[in-house]
């Protein structure tokens, strides 16, 4: 399915700097279902009730939960027909407002909260439904709202202690049906694609003195090379190796710029948080650390080996026998999982302290 999305012209952009990234490398399939009607209507009117092609087979009267999406993320519409992509069923996921005393669930992100909560419900909370707090972006790029401390019940994010975790990716077993990984015909060394160039980025810093050793092929804005979507594929699964930098650095943020290097067949050289927090999502000899090295000269110079050796490089792809990567779908899958924590959690909850827990 995934793989599907990947050949999809790429939506409308996403009006962020990080998000941008993600539109510049055409890699809709991230955040948005291949097919999905952008903008098509506004979250009012959104189709909802009439489509019940997909909801229909989940569909059994009252007992569905229903998870109201309060705003769409960014102002962003997606496709809300159906959790069954996650396997998950008894949801019925709403945009509609006048279910708003019904819904079991409303899913907030955070960053179309307006910091006055003014487009916040007005009216009283059902003593049964539950707010979820959704985002997607590190802490550096997540402005703070003072109100929000101890307004929600449940968090929805890339974090590992969130309620519901979304990672960026994950790794799933293969089945049968998936084809055999072949490993893709390279012709590039190290390869690199940037859309925030800042000087001050400790990426940008490693990466000026890896090119120092090594010949990256960078592109971006600020290389005035640019990538569409199918270049971006291409050019991806002819490196060897992919610079998977991250812009800021917190415990769990491993954004799909692993993900999309792993899974177009790029070993990942990453630059984030600890080894110990990326062997929590990917296998620990999937990748090459920064972090491993006393200096950058010496992770070049092991690129170079690994260039030279290609039965040791070749064990970086191992994991390929038994697993693949899977992206995130964001939105859909912030209020698919929802659905169902909160079908399985019925308890009271509340969280405290948002503020603290995110920001540190
Ligand atoms: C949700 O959190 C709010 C705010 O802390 C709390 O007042 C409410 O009782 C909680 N609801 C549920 C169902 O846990």
């Amino acid at each position: 399915m995934l793989g599907q999305g990947m050949s999809t012209p790429a939506s409308q952009g996403v009006p962020r700097p990080v998000l941008m990234m993600t539109f510049l490398l055409g890699l809709s399939f991230m955040y948005y279902k291949p097919q999905m009607k952008f903008l098509s209507c506004p979250i009012d009117q959104a189709p909802h009730a009439g489509r019940l092609t997909a909801i229909q087979a989940d569909d059994d009267g009252d007992t569905d939960t229903i998870i109201l999406i309060w705003m769409w993320p960014f102002g962003h519409a997606f496709d809300i027909d159906s959790c069954a992509y996650f396997n998950i069923k008894g949801c019925h996921l709403t945009v509609d407002k006048n279910l708003y005393s019904k819904a079991h669930g409303v899913i907030f992100h955070h960053r179309d909260i307006h910091g006055d909560l003014k487009n916040m419900p007005q009216e009283q909370r059902p003593w049964f439904q539950k707010w979820v707090w959704w985002n997607g972006e590190s802490p550096a790029n997540t402005n703070r709202i003072p109100g929000v401390d101890h307004l929600f019940n449940l968090t929805a994010s890339y974090r590992l202690d969130s309620d519901i975790k979304v990672p960026y990716g994950s790794l799933v077993e293969v089945t049968s049906e998936d084809k055999i990984f072949e490993l893709p015909k390279k012709d590039k060394l190290v390869c690199w694609v940037v859309s925030n160039w800042n000087p001050n980025y400790k990426r940008v810093q490693v990466f000026n003195e890896l090119s120092k050793h090594v010949k990256v092929e960078a592109y971006g804005r600020h290389f005035s090379r640019y990538l569409d979507n199918e270049d971006y594929s291409k050019t991806l699964s002819s490196c060897k190796f992919y610079l998977a930098f991250e812009n800021s650095i917190y415990k769990d943020y491993a954004t799909e710029k692993l993900f999309n290097a792993m899974k177009l067949g790029a070993v990942p050289v990453v630059l984030g948080p600890s080894r110990d927090n990326y062997e929590q999502f990917i296998p620990r000899d999937s990748f090459i650390h920064v972090d491993d090295f006393s200096s950058t000269e010496e992770l070049a110079k092991k690129l170079s080996f690994l260039d030279q050796n290609n039965e040791e490089y070749m064990r970086y792809f191992n994991w390929r026998e038994n697993f693949k990567v899977q992206g995130w779908w964001f939105g859909l899958e912030h209020a698919c999982r929802s659905c169902d924590y909160i079908r399985r959690n019925k308890g009271y909850t509340t969280f405290h302290n948002l503020n603290k827990w995110f920001w540190g």
